[in-house]
């Protein structure tokens, strides 16, 4: 079937469709109604952290605006709600103190996604780590096991009456690896010894978050979400294949092996046996959890190639812009296949119950021309995507689900509001929404 007769209809009555998104990056009310400071919301404040210095405390305004947001997915046809809540609104300082205006707040969510036959999903932690638990070493501290345990706790009672679908973390690899070795997302730690013990807690906290909700939540549907990319050598040369095979352990499969009680990938990236500093008795069991479901979030491929210059790893990402392929704003190669090999390599774990591609997009750089959004590259992107996950899908991997990155434009991280990924574009200025060409197509694909 050619792509562009593709529709939903094609995947069955259950396969779930739906919109990402994050706190940080939509909801603004940085410092309103009692909310805490984040390591974000730090992190956001220092010189040289963020493209043209680009500040988060309004972002899309959501706080004050979900309702006219809901009204739009509506709209559009979109059934499914993913947003994560943000732990400084919840609990200031990370711990003790409920903030009772930040419970209304996603309850006011809830109802208005339910109001509108919306199904919410909620993902516990999306990076922004409250300020004051990193004054005390963040995910670095072993304590983050108790920490998370309130708050997952906290979360759990306040709204798991009518919220039926949770993720405890979203791509650890990235908020580890990013946050706490290559010192480019917040808190802007570098090093191994901050990178280690931060994965090794961060498995622990995936599984005790698990645990947590299924013991509190009994009817509820859990799942954690990873990044992945497919990943090959840049040459067919020796030196390059073993690099790409240490690259895909430490991208692909360092989150995902202990949950599924597979321990850690050592033997293709030696300098993981260093985590067993932090390992302690029963840990390795501690960290396993059987979830209902896997997010998968998939935007591109990686080429590796090998460096002698690389310490540990001794393998480097080759970018895109130096491959002469198509690419995305952010210098992401496009290539749809990458989606379908990574379901096919996660549904090759038996241990893994269901796959759900919880995110998947593109950034562009969209204009508005009269009153119009003609975003036909995105358009193109999702289509070329979604008909390898229905490819996917036809061979009988185990796919069940698809979620667009993103509804709106948004603030994407460091690279601030530059890097548009929204169904939805959205005038910082006046935080005027305008449904671009992608949207428009994504809700005739629904309606089908
Ligand atoms: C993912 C993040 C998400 C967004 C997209 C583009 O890594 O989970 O918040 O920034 O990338």
């Amino acid at each position: 079937m050619a792509k562009s007769e593709l529709n939903a209809s094609h995947f069955g009555q259950d396969f779930i469709w739906g919109v990402s998104t994050a706190a940080f990056q939509i909801e603004g009310a940085s410092y309103s109604h009692g909310k805490g400071t984040s390591i974000w919301d730090t992190f956001t404040k220092k010189r040289n952290a963020i493209r043209n210095y680009d500040q988060a405390d309004i972002a899309c305004d959501f706080y004050h605006r979900y309702e006219e947001d809901i009204i739009l997915m509506k709209s559009m046809n979109i059934k499914n709600f993913r947003f994560s809540i943000s732990w400084t609104r919840i609990l200031p300082t990370g711990t003790g103190t409920v903030n009772e205006k930040g419970i209304s707040f996603y309850n006011n969510v809830i109802s208005c996604c339910l109001k509108h036959g919306i199904e919410p999903w909620i993902t516990l932690y999306h990076w922004d780590l409250p300020q004051a638990l990193e004054d005390k070493g963040g995910w670095t501290n072993r304590e983050i096991l108790d920490w998370f345990t309130e708050f997952t706790t906290v979360c759990a009672k306040a709204f798991g009456s009518r919220v039926k679908y949770w993720m405890v973390l979203n791509e650890p690899m990235v908020f580890t690896g990013a946050g706490y070795f290559l010192g480019v997302h917040a808190p802007g730690k570098k090093r191994l010894r901050n990178f280690l013990p931060a994965v090794h807690h961060a498995v622990l906290c995936q599984a005790e978050g698990g645990r947590i909700l299924r013991r509190l939540l009994p009817h509820a549907k859990i799942g954690t979400t990873f990044s992945c990319s497919q990943i090959t050598a840049y040459k067919n040369n020796k030196r390059d294949i073993k690099a790409a095979k240490k690259a895909d352990a430490l991208l692909n499969r360092l989150f995902i092996e202990p949950t599924l009680g597979l321990g850690y990938p050592i033997n293709d990236v030696p300098v993981l046996k260093r985590l067993k500093a932090f390992i302690k008795p029963g840990d390795m069991e501690r960290c396993t959890f059987n979830f209902d479901f896997i997010g998968l979030q998939n935007y591109t491929r990686e080429k590796i190639t090998h460096s002698f210059f690389v310490p540990y790893l001794k393998a480097k990402i080759v970018k895109a812009s130096k491959r002469n392929v198509n690419t995305t704003l952010m210098d992401w190669e496009v290539y749809p296949p990458s989606i379908y090999h990574m379901v096919e390599k996660f549904s090759a774990y038996s241990q893994i119950n269901k796959i759900i591609i919880t995110e998947n997009g593109a950034a562009f750089k969209d204009e508005i021309k009269n009153g119009e959004v003609d975003d036909q590259h995105r358009l193109n992107f999702l289509q070329e995507y979604i008909a390898q996950v229905y490819k996917a899908k036809q061979e009988g991997l185990n796919v069940h689900g698809y979620f667009v990155w993103t509804l709106t434009d948004n603030f994407e991280w460091a690279e601030g509001y530059h890097a548009r990924f929204g169904l939805i574009h959205i005038d910082f200025k006046t935080l005027k929404r305008t449904l671009k060409a992608s949207g428009k197509w994504f809700a005739r694909f629904l309606k089908e």
